[in-house]
């Protein structure tokens, strides 16, 4: 098929890539200079494991190029793919202004039938909304399809090729079939429904796991104040396979360009059709809350965090990526220079990223040995490999009294931070946090 696919973001460039390694023709549009020049170069513009290889692969077969303009790339195109950016404003409504304009280009130059799918999250009901906006009002029929993506950061191009569900909403069954050709080298089950439960399918994935993130948070906060270790009762929990042992991990809680955009899009919805989705207002509190019981945390166990050094490790918003939308390890860090804490962070990938949001005083380095020179405590804010295996031994030469580590994570050797002399702090693993050894 001759594909267009607008928006090389995250999902728009996987999507891009993926298709045309199937044998699709694409045509990829973006409209901001500096990252065009950067995929133009065939370099990928963020980090994501693997979407290297399958650039250079499309590449390589002819099979992608790269353009500014949308009009040009409509001629003899059979298919347009919407992967343009829908965030959240400020009262927690989707911003939908980039996908009007994409589809007032598309109804304005489109010559041949087209397929319109859209790959953007966009609220329940919006499919509707821009049928009867936009496309009742172009010369050629458009159809339109939702197909929303549930790719994670950091391994989307495994979730491209292995997803759990292929939904399609589309209320034409001839042209949902069509659509499914796109994915016929994808071994997976292939839903097809309307339109605005497609669109709802998509919000009711994101806010059902960010609340298992947040439930088990508030069952690993009261393990806390009982004396329940979070890491038994979780795994026993995720044991029952109705429940499942994915998104039981407690912590900081979810960041992201997803969870915490659709949460509040999903309210702001429910908010706007007259219903009280107090469920879902509960979840977004919980995560909030989880941030700040981490600066309590070093609060409680450094007395007070003013003239305090404090090492954070980890900004990306988890590990595999150098995203840092949405990341706990950002607001925490502010929260702890407003405090007057003295801090260092580390990261792997996202230091670059995280360097024009942070105040200068933060000392920011790829080094974590660097990082923690020095401080008296630690937050493990994203579990990196590289941070979950770091030479603990060490680092004790290196730190201060009390020598404490906040594992934001649950990630860390508890029992062995424990017998190296450290104060060992998670989040409900209560077995491991009062006893100090050493
Ligand atoms: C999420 C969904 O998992 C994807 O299916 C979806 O397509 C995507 O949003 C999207 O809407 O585009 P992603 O944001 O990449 O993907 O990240 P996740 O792996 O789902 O993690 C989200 C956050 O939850 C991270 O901050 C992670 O640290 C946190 N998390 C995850 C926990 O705190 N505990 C857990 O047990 C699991």
């Amino acid at each position: 098929m001759n594909l267009v696919v607008v928006g090389m973001g995250y999902v728009g460039l996987i999507a891009a890539c993926c298709l045309a390694n199937s044998g699709h023709h694409v045509v990829a549009v973006e409209k901001e200079r500096a990252k065009l020049a950067v995929l133009r170069q065939g370099k990928v513009p963020f980090y994501e494991e693997k979407l290297d290889e399958i650039l250079q692969s499309a590449l390589k077969k002819g099979a992608i190029t790269f353009t500014s303009s949308l009009t040009t790339a409509l001629h003899g195109a059979t298919t347009a793919i919407l992967a343009v950016g829908t965030p959240s404003l400020a009262d927690g409504r989707v911003d939908l202004s980039q996908v009007y304009a994409v589809m007032e280009e598309i109804i304005q130059n489109a010559r041949d039938e087209l397929i319109v799918i859209m790959k953007s999250t966009v609220p329940p009901g919006a499919g509707q909304t821009l049928s009867m906006r936009f496309l009742a009002r172009c010369k050629v029929p458009v159809y339109y399809v939702s197909n929303p993506e549930f790719l994670r950061e950091g391994k989307a191009v495994w979730d491209w090729y292995k997803p759990d569900r292929i939904v399609i909403g589309c209320d034409d069954q001839a042209i949902a079939q069509r659509v499914l050709e796109l994915y016929a080298d994808v071994d997976a089950p292939k839903v097809i429904m309307d339109v605005t439960s497609a669109e709802m399918v998509k919000y009711a994935s994101n806010a059902f796991l960010a609340t298992k993130i947040s439930f088990i948070n508030e069952i690993a906060n009261l393990s806390e104040l009982v004396g329940a270790d979070i890491d038994s009762v979780a795994s026993a929990v995720g044991m029952d396979q109705r429940i499942g042992p994915h998104f039981l991990q407690s912590g900081l809680g979810y960041g992201g360009s997803c969870f915490p955009k659709d949460t509040n899009g999903l309210d702001y919805i429910s908010s706007f059709s007259g219903y009280r989705f107090s469920l879902l207002k509960a979840v977004i509190e919980v995560n909030v809350r989880q941030r700040i019981i981490a600066v309590r945390k070093l609060q409680e166990k450094l007395g007070r965090l003013y003239g305090r050094k404090i090492a954070v490790l980890g900004l990306a918003f988890k590990p595999g990526t150098d995203d840092i939308r949405e990341s706990p390890a950002l607001d925490i860090i502010k929260f702890l220079v407003d405090e007057g804490a003295i801090v260092s962070a580390s990261d792997p990938r996202a230091v670059e990223n995280s360097s024009p949001f942070l105040p200068g005083c933060v000392r920011l380095s790829s080094c974590p040995y660097e990082t923690l020179t020095g401080v008296e405590a630690v937050l493990l804010a994203t579990e990196w490999p590289l941070f979950v295996d770091l030479d603990w031994q060490k680092i004790k030469t290196l730190m201060r009294e009390p020598f404490l580590v906040v594992d934001g994570r649950n990630a860390l050797d508890a029992d062995r931070l424990v017998e190296l002399g450290y104060l060992y702090c998670g989040f409900g693993r209560t077995k491991r946090f009062t006893i100090r050894r050493g």
